[in-house]
């Protein structure tokens, strides 16, 4: 199993490489690639750890040595939030890189699994799809927007509120990543009971919590470790599924149905061909659906705005 990290030499990439160097199973191989001369360098740090897990680190404009032979591909490669951005001002920048690299990935790597992290996920997940699709190798059971960040706080703030233990809340978080369109279904949340007025201030303040890094970072950058500890949880999954592991089922940004939207954060289970089946949302309360039905718009000019640019 080759699991390779672009964008490594970053917060996100760092953290998430340091988890993933801890927790691949043995024998894995793990691949770091960034743009940063000090890349191989954070290989070597990393290969001082005693685990069963390989790992080489590459640099430069040329990922496609990083890619040789990857089962998955996790990109978190650009740039990140500063106070008074949000992740739409990310778009310039960013959209260039993915497009650039997920070229890459379909001359080289085109059976991996794909996660994006980079932002504006909405966007640079349909830029993905349209550069896979045009070198003809899409397959949207292989790629995904990475949003466990947004299930992760949910569950974090919850327990939180209610005095539980984190791991006992599990929290199903639908549509896109970013403000609005982000709608955690409180409504389905196991044994917990939430009043009106809390599930406007926890939805709130789920779908701000970047914002709330941001500003407490205060010009240092968005989420890296929380981020980190997000993108490890989801990529050892794909590698589980991948390994033939049964049962595993994630939330993420993924080409369904289109019911809703083109991508759309749902529930998925996962198979050793990436998605082996898109799980319904379940039901939603008054508040959910109308919150859905308003976040529509918002992501449908996301996802537009990544399939013109990959047409321009
Ligand atoms: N999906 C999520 O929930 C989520 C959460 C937080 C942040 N993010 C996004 O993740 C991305 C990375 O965030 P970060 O905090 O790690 O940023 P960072 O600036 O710390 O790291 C980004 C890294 O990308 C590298 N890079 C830039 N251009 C590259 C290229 N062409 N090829 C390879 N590497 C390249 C940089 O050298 C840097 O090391 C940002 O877009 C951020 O908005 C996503």
């Amino acid at each position: 199993m080759k699991v390779a990290v672009l964008g490594a030499a970053g917060g996100i990439g760092q953290a998430l490489a340091l988890l993933l160097k801890t927790q691949l199973p043995s024998g894995s191989e793990l691949s770091l690639y960034d743009i940063a001369p000090v890349t191989p360098g954070v290989a070597v740090d990393l290969s001082h750890i005693p685990t069963p897990v390989d790992i080489k680190g590459f640099c430069g404009e040329d990922a496609r040595p990083a890619l040789i032979g990857a089962d998955v591909v996790l990109i978190s490669a650009g740039v990140a939030r500063k106070p008074g951005m949000d992740r739409a001002d990310l778009f310039n920048v960013n959209a260039g890189i993915v497009r650039n690299l997920v070229e890459q990935i379909a001359h080289t790597c085109p059976q991996a699994f794909i996660g994006i992290i980079t932002n504006p996920v909405n966007t640079t997940v349909a830029i993905a799809a349209d550069v896979l699709l045009r070198e003809g190798v899409y397959d949207k059971n292989k790629l995904f927007g990475v949003t466990t960040l947004d299930v992760i706080r949910s569950s974090t703030f919850i327990a939180g509120l209610k005095n539980k233990q984190p791991q006992d809340v599990h929290v199903p978080v639908i549509g896109g990543h970013s403000g609005v369109t982000i709608l955690p279904l409180l409504s389905q949340v196991e044994g917990i009971s939430f009043s009106e007025q809390e599930v406007v201030e926890l939805t709130r303040r789920i779908q701000n919590a970047g914002t709330e890094v941001v500003e407490a970072k205060a010009g240092g950058g968005s989420a890296t470790l929380s981020m980190g500890e997000a993108a490890a949880r989801f990529a050892l999954s794909l590698v589980r599924a991948r390994l033939g592991e049964n049962n595993i089922v994630e939330y993420a940004y993924v080409e369904g149905d289109g019911h809703y939207t083109r991508f759309f954060a749902q529930p998925v289970l996962l198979g050793q061909n990436g998605i082996a089946e898109f799980l319904d949302i379940g039901p939603l309360s008054r508040y959910e659906q109308e919150s859905l039905d308003s976040m529509l718009d918002v992501l449908n000019k996301d996802i537009e705005l990544g399939e013109a640019f990959v047409r321009s």
